[in-house]
């Protein structure tokens, strides 16, 4: 686009900001609740909230809080609900064999919320931290996080979730070849319509620290993550993990985290054109709400900013602890 204009004072750009409704007018980019994925932490036993310390507002629910929050979310516009467990130590083992467990926390609550708030897409984290001792996203032999034998534990607890009714998979394991092995999987049971929203451009970041807290994996986990996660310094290799992705059949792709890989963002909705999610991780999250609780900026402002730069960057939607804030936000101008 050649944008034409002419000269001052022929053009003045203040015009079309004079008022609200011109402002309205002109807006090139919104953000709905229509937009939003809603993370979510899970934790055995009922009527259990527990707060996360790291992340001021958000708690750890039991299965049956979870079903009302995923009603409230529907209530609220919000189109998907996304599960991540917090995992008892006693169930965590080397061979993470909980992860594929029909009866697993997170495939009870799978089932649940299918079969009480129908309406709402129920997406799944798939990947190991939350099932070994040592937090890391795949199988570990002598310090190294094997790819091969990952991706088949991976394709199991993929099909168990897709078994207990999940809409959406979300593989954010960053191991090579797990969505193209899960999606054969997939059509090969049956479960032909089980999208995968693939976490394709996963960096190897600062910014999940607070997650890793609300799943009790931050004291467990051993080392870094930097041979699978990427490294943030590369723009190009995260083109090609999204084109890998999207050839392997991923209906949807994500980028992690989020505001400080804006540029990837808009890249990767430029050159592919796919649906393209961004996750503002937990650490982002804190940030604003830390500034909020200190009086340092208003908490709610910086949200829906932060929020609608995603929008404006490209991106299709946005998975975001702030969900249901930002709804309620919206709804009320
Ligand atoms: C791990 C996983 C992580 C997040 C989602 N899935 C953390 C990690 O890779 O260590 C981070 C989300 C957040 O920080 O909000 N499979």
């Amino acid at each position: 686009m050649q944008p034409v204009q002419a000269p001052y004072p022929l053009t003045r750009f203040r015009r079309v900001r004079r008022t609200a409704a011109m402002r309205a007018l002109t807006q090139e980019t919104t953000l709905t609740a229509a937009d939003l994925i809603w993370p979510v932490f899970l934790c055995d036993g009922t009527a259990q909230r527990q707060p996360v310390a790291s992340m001021p507002g958000v708690e750890r629910k039991s299965l049956d809080l979870v079903v009302e929050a995923a009603a409230e979310a529907r209530d609220l516009g919000i189109p998907a609900i996304c599960l991540f467990p917090y995992t008892d130590p006693s169930l965590k083992t080397p061979g993470c064999e909980e992860a594929w467990n029909p009866e697993n926390l997170t495939n009870r609550a799978i089932r649940a919320i299918k079969t009480q708030v129908p309406d709402i897409a129920v997406m799944t984290d798939v990947a190991l931290d939350p099932y070994n001792a040592h937090g890391h996203d795949g199988l570990v032999v002598d310090g190294i996080i094997l790819n091969d034998e990952t991706v088949e534990a991976l394709v199991r607890m993929a099909l168990a979730q897709a078994e207990a009714g999940a809409d959406i998979l979300g593989p954010s394991d960053m191991m090579d070849g797990r969505i193209g092995a899960m999606r054969a999987a997939l059509e090969a049971a049956g479960h032909k319509d089980t999208a995968i929203l693939s976490y394709a451009a996963k960096y190897a970041s600062a910014f999940y620290g607070p997650f890793r807290d609300a799943v009790g994996a931050s004291g467990a986990l051993k080392g870094d993550k930097k041979t699978y996660q990427m490294n943030p310094a590369n723009r190009d290799e995260a083109l090609r993990l999204v084109a890998r992705d999207l050839a392997e059949g991923a209906d949807m792709v994500m980028v992690k985290p989020g505001m400080p890989y804006l540029d990837i963002c808009a890249r990767v909705k430029e050159a592919f054109g796919a649906p393209t999610f961004a996750y503002q991780v937990s650490g982002e999250y804190a940030m604003i709400k830390a500034a909020a609780q200190n009086g340092w900026l208003d908490g709610e402002k910086a949200m829906v900013e932060s929020l609608m730069a995603f929008k404006r960057a490209g991106c299709d939607g946005i998975l975001t602890y702030f969900a249901p804030a930002v709804a309620k936000a919206l709804r009320h101008g």
